[in-house]
């Protein structure tokens, strides 16, 4: 009987879209090749949160429904990236002694640290600790360690990072999953999942925040020196640039995002009074592309220069050499890494997966990056087990305890139209600006 392949899968539970990307582990190379990747719309899911878990069982049914049969294999675990709504970043320090005279660091004094930086969170009640990562070793005063084992000292000194989310949004997903017929073997952030799928090492290293702009929600991370400084959820994406439209220049939802999708940010179209068409209930209405620009501009302007601008004064790292690395749907709007550049005056590029050469056409672009990151995400935890530490699921209690997995996780394989004047255009603006204020 032909052995079973060694599969890694990763699930990303998104607001528009349920991906599941499936590797195939090469045991020889230790290198992962992806093999399929299925997807299916997304239900029951708002701002990255599971609001109705039949849908959501369902459609996470329908994309692994449709990875096995590209892939010809059955699916039992999966890794899940998620977005939690009050996502915090806390960092805190931690030192312990070698001893008296010098000595190499053993895996229990990695353990022995880990849990002396740990003890310095209060972690709310009814929230755990999701993701534990240590950005820095010291070793008898010597910063920058990236891994401490074997080396020889009296003093070690670690920072870590820890990421705390609400326990129960852990547990809808993990009851989601399950009532879907999955084991869960592995939880992570999607803001983590995206960066590890799109980025350079190099990237990294400088100094780099990427923003993955979803339907419902935008992930940040700041990276550098290779690590991830902050990693934050925010409840923005590009369904509220389509409501946006829809409000403002009161037509159908679908309407609202097919202009969204077809419009350019270019900086002479802020000037244009060129008129695009609608249809909309069997009329043909008619708006200038400034209006057009305008509102998606509004959001933006809101997004990056207040929300993503605050994500990177409070991640502390203040050199971004390698800039803005935007990825997900709504990076594919046309011009707006020009735009975003203008706006907080750094190089951007757009970004899709790593791994694209690697995905089935079609699936491979922004939209694809998270989920590719999670096949990314699994590797570096093997070969790395103390980079990015998960917690055991939460106890009924609320609390959680750590361990660094070794070993491979997540395996298992205008007419009669009133007109929208600049007055009105105005509210609305400010409606949006205070909406987004509002959440937080
Ligand atoms: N060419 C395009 N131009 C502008 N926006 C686009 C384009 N293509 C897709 N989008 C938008 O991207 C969003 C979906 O992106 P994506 O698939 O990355 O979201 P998601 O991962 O399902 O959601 P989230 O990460 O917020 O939970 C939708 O708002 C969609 O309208
Ligand atoms: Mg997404």
């Amino acid at each position: 009987m032909k052995d079973e392949p060694d599969l890694l899968v990763g699930l990303d539970l998104g607001t528009t879209k349920i991906a599941v990307v499936v590797a195939e582990m090469d045991t020889h190379s230790g290198e992962a090749q992806i093999i399929g990747v299925g997807e299916a719309p997304s239900m029951g899911i708002r701002k990255g949160m599971i609001v109705n878990l039949e849908q959501a069982t369902r459609s996470i049914q329908a994309a692994v429904e449709d990875a096995e049969s590209m892939v010809g294999l059955g699916i039992d675990k999966v890794t899940v990236a998620f977005s939690g709504a009050e996502t915090t970043s806390v960092r805190t320090k931690g030192m312990i002694s070698l001893g008296r005279s010098a000595r190499q660091v053993t895996l229990e004094d990695v353990d022995r640290i880990i849990e002396a930086a740990q003890s310095e969170i209060a972690v709310p009640v009814n929230r755990c600790i999701l993701h534990t990562i240590p950005v820095e070793y010291t070793l008898d005063g010597h910063s920058g360690i990236d891994d401490p084992l074997d080396m020889t000292g009296v003093r070690l000194e670690v920072e870590l990072q820890s990421i705390i989310v609400p326990s129960a949004v852990i547990q809808n997903v993990v009851n989601c999953v399950s009532k879907a017929g999955l084991e869960v073997s592995g939880l992570v952030m999607k803001p983590l999942a995206s960066s590890l799928g799109c980025l350079s090492n190099e990237e990294a290293m400088a100094g780099v925040v990427v923003v993955d702009l979803g339907g419902g929600t935008t992930g940040v991370s700041v990276f550098s020196e290779g690590r991830p400084r902050r990693l934050s959820v925010i409840p923005v994406g590009g369904d509220h640039i389509t409501n946006d439209l829809a409000c403002v220049l009161r037509i159908p939802i679908s309407r609202a995002d097919a202009l969204k999708k077809n419009v350019s940010l270019s900086p002479d179209n802020l000037g244009q009074n060129e008129k695009i068409e609608v249809e909309s209930m069997g009329k043909t209405l008619s708006f200038s592309v400034r209006e057009v620009v305008e509102v998606i501009a509004c959001r933006l302007d809101e997004l990056f220069s207040s929300l993503v601008e605050n994500e990177l004064k409070e991640s502390g790292v203040s050199m971004m050499p390698g800039g803005i690395v935007l990825t997900g749907g709504v990076s594919r709007l046309s011009g707006l890494d020009a735009y975003v550049s203008r706006l907080l005056d750094l190089p951007v590029r757009v970004a899709g997966p790593v791994d694209a050469g690697r995905m089935p056409p079609g699936m491979n672009s922004e939209e694809y990056t998270s989920g590719a990151g999670i096949i990314r995400y699994i590797l570096e935890k093997e070969r790395n087990p103390y980079r990015y530490m998960e917690s055991d699921l939460p106890s009924e209690g609320g609390a959680s305890s750590f361990r660094a997995r070794r070993g491979r996780v997540g395996v298992s394989a205008g007419n009669g139209r009133k007109k929208v004047g600049d007055g009105a255009l105005k509210t609305v603006m400010e409606n949006i600006r205070k909406s987004v204020k509002d959440l937080f």
